[in-house]
C-alpha cells in the first residue's frame, strides 16, 4: 500500500474511531505497517478492499482500534517536565500531603504504556525526594488499555535505548545487567500498581494529587473523547492537584476548572 493510500484510509478510518489524524502524522509509518500487514493476511489486495471488509465485519474495527496504539515512552522522556515533577511539582504537593497530615501522595500514571513513565517517577522520588519527605510514602498506579504492554511493565526490563535520558548514576544504581537488559531493582518497583483499563471507559474511581497523561488522548483521541478524558481526569484529583500533560498537548477550551500554571506548558492544577 503507497504512503498516499494509507494516508487516505487513515482520514477516513480514524474519526471512526473517534481518533485523529493530526496526532498520527508523524507515526502513520508504523500504523501503516501493521495494517499492510493486516491485508496481507485477511489476503485483501488494497486499503479500497479493507473498507469493503470493515463494512461487512464490524468486529474488525476493534482489530484497527488495537492496531492504532502507539506504545512508544521511555524513561524520562522529555527530560524537562520529569525536572518540573523532581524540583517544584512533587516537592510543592508532597508538602501539601504533609500539612494536610496525611502520610500519602497518590499519583496516577494515565496511559502508561511498558512502565516507563510511572518508574521515572518512582526513581525520582526514591533518589531525589523521599530523604526530604520521611514521613511521606509515594504511591502510584499505572493504567494501560494494552495487556501486553503492562506484563511488559510488570516484568521491568528494557533495553539500553529506553534509559538514554536517565542521569548515569541513576541507570547504576536502579538497574542490574542480565545479558543487553535492563532490569529494574524491586526496591523501585513495589509502589507501583499496574492496572488494565480503558481511559475512555473507566477511571480508577479515587482520587489523586498528581496524574500524568502524556502522549495519549491529547495527540490521538479525537474532540469529543478529549473532553470526556479531560473532564474525568479533573474529578480524579485531588482540590490544588496538578495534572500534566504531553509537552506538545493541551486541554481542550471548553474544559473548566482546570487552569494552566503559568511558565510550565503542559502543567494545569485543580481549581
Ligand atoms: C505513546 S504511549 C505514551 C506513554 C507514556 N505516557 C509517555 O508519554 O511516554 C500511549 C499509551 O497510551 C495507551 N492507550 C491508548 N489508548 C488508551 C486508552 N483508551 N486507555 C488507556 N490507555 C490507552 C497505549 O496503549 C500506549 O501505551
Amino acid at each position: 500500500m503507497e504512503n498516499a493510500e494509507c494516508v487516505a484510509f487513515l482520514r477516513w478510518s480514524l474519526p471512526r474511531l473517534q481518533l485523529r489524524w493530526e496526532g498520527f502524522r508523524k507515526v502513520r509509518r508504523q500504523v501503516c505497517r501493521r495494517i499492510q500487514r493486516r491485508l496481507h493476511e485477511l489476503g485483501l489486495p488494497d486499503a479500497e478492499g479493507y473498507r469493503a471488509y470493515l463494512a461487512t465485519h464490524p468486529e474488525e474495527w476493534l482489530w484497527l482500534d488495537t492496531a492504532c496504539r502507539i506504545p512508544i515512552s521511555r524513561f524520562y522522556r522529555n527530560r524537562g517536565a520529569f525536572e518540573s515533577l523532581a524540583e517544584n511539582v512533587l516537592p510543592l504537593l508532597a508538602r501539601r500531603v504533609e500539612e494536610a497530615g496525611e502520610g500519602e501522595l497518590r499519583c496516577w500514571s494515565a496511559g502508561c504504556a511498558s512502565g516507563e513513565e510511572p518508574y521515572s517517577l518512582a526513581l525520582i522520588w526514591a533518589l531525589r525526594l523521599q530523604s526530604q519527605f520521611p514521613g511521606l510514602s509515594l504511591r502510584i498506579l499505572a493504567t494501560d488499555v494494552d495487556a501486553h504492554l503492562l506484563a511488559r511493565a510488570r516484568n521491568a526490563a528494557y533495553g539500553a535505548s529506553s534509559l538514554k535520558d536517565l542521569p548515569d548514576d541513576w541507570v547504576e544504581r536502579a538497574f542490574e545487567r542480565s545479558n543487553s537488559l535492563f532490569c529494574l531493582r524491586s526496591e523501585f518497583r513495589r509502589d507501583v500498581e499496574f492496572r488494565l483499563e480503558d481511559i475512555r471507559k473507566e477511571a480508577p474511581g479515587e482520587r489523586f494529587h498528581l496524574i500524568l497523561c502524556r502522549n495519549m488522548a491529547f495527540t490521538y483521541f479525537a474532540e469529543a473523547p478529549q473532553e470526556r478524558v479531560a473532564a474525568l481526569l479533573r474529578e480524579s484529583l485531588e482540590p490544588g492537584g496538578i495534572l500534566m500533560l504531553g509537552s506538545h498537548e493541551e486541554l481542550p477550551v471548553a474544559v473548566r476548572g482546570l487552569s494552566a500554571l503559568d511558565g510550565h506548558a503542559g502543567i494545569y492544577q485543580k481549581l
